[in-house]
C-alpha cells in the first residue's frame, strides 16, 4: 500500500504547482499527475460540464491504483468536491479547505481577498467555507480570468501581466485586505508581480502549502507515507503540443522532474 502512487489532477498545467510542492516535501512517493490540457480551461465552464470532466479524471487515477487522490484544481474543488469524495474508495483531498484551516486559524486574519477563476468565485466556496470557521472575518472576490494564459505564456515579469493584474486588484484598493488567497493554481507562478501590485503587508496564500500540509497528515495517519527509493513519476495529458513542453518548465523553474505523457479518454 505504502508504495502506491498520489494521483493528482487538474484542468491542466496549473496543478503542477501543487505537483511541485509534494514532490519538493515528499520526494520518496510515486507520483501520478494527470491534466486534462485538451478541455482546458475549465474555470469557464459550468457546473455540469466542469462535474463531468472531473468524474473523468478521477476515474482515471482510480484506475492506476491510487492510495490518494488531490484535486490539484481550485475550480474542480469549488465545484464537485463531495461528489468525488463518493466516487472514490480512496480518500480524495481538494485545496479549498486545507487552505481556509490554514488562513482563519492565523488570528490576524480579519479581511480576506480571493483570486479565481470565475467558476471558483461564483461558487463561493472559499467564502462559505471561511465564515464555517469564522463568520467575522470579511471576505471580497474577485475574477482574474486572464492570468492563467498568462501564467502558461510565461509572462512572469511582463509589463502586460502588470498592466492586468493591477486591473484586476484594484477592486481590493479600498478593501483593506490583510490576506490574500491566490484561489487558481496557475497564479502562484505570478505570485511577484501580485504582491508587487497588492503591496507588501498583504500576506500572499498559495494552497500549494497548506494541501501538501493536508495530504502528509492524511498519509501519516493512515499509515502509508511511501518509501521510494526510486519514485516513479508520470505526468499525463489529455493534449501534448510543442509548447506543453515550455509550460511544464516555466511551472517547475526549468527543470520538470518527468516526461509528458499522452493519454487519450
Ligand atoms: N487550475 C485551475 C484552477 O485552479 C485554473 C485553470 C482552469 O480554468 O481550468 O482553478
Amino acid at each position: 500500500m505504502n508504495d502506491l502512487p498520489i494521483g493528482i489532477c487538474d484542468s491542466g498545467i496549473g496543478g503542477l504547482t501543487v505537483a511541485k510542492e509534494i514532490i519538493r516535501s515528499l520526494p520518496n512517493e510515486n507520483i501520478i499527475y494527470l491534466g486534462d490540457t485538451a478541455r482546458v480551461p475549465y474555470g469557464v465552464r459550468n457546473r455540469e460540464t466542469i462535474t463531468k470532466f472531473a468524474f473523468e479524471l478521477v476515474r482515471f487515477l482510480i484506475g492506476k491504483n491510487v492510495k490518494a487522490i488531490v484535486v490539484a484544481c481550485n475550480t474542480i474543488s469549488a465545484t464537485c468536491l463531495p461528489e468525488l469524495q463518493k466516487l472514490s474508495s480512496v480518500p480524495v483531498i481538494g485545496v479549498i479547505k486545507p487552505t481556509v484551516n490554514k488562513v482563519v486559524n492565523n488570528l490576524k486574519t480579519k479581511n480576506i481577498g480571493i483570486i479565481g477563476t470565475r467558476a471558483t468565485i461564483n461558487s463561493n466556496s472559499y467564502e462559505l467555507e471561511i465564515k464555517k470557521l469564522d463568520g467575522k472575518t470579511v471576505v471580497f472576490s474577485q475574477s482574474c480570468p486572464l492570468l492563467v494564459p498568462l501564467a502558461e505564456e510565461g509572462f512572469i515579469s511582463h509589463p502586460a501581466t502588470k498592466i492586468i493584474v493591477q486591473e484586476y486588484l484594484q477592486y481590493f484598493q479600498d478593501k483593506k485586505i490583510d490576506t490574500l488567497i491566490l484561489g487558481c493554481t496557475h497564479y502562484p507562478i505570478l505570485k511577484n508581480i501580485i504582491q508587487d501590485v497588492v503591496g507588501q503587508d498583504v500576506k500572499i496564500i498559495d494552497p500549494a502549502i497548506p494541501t501538501t500540509k493536508q495530504l502528509i497528515n492524511l498519509l501519516k495517519e493512515k499509515n502509508v507515507l511511501g518509501n521510494s527509493k526510486n519514485p516513479t513519476r508520470h505526468f499525463y495529458f489529455t493534449d501534448i503540443t510543442p509548447q506543453t513542453e515550455k509550460t511544464v518548465n516555466i511551472f517547475f523553474d526549468g527543470k520538470f522532474p518527468g516526461k509528458l505523457e499522452k493519454i487519450l479518454f
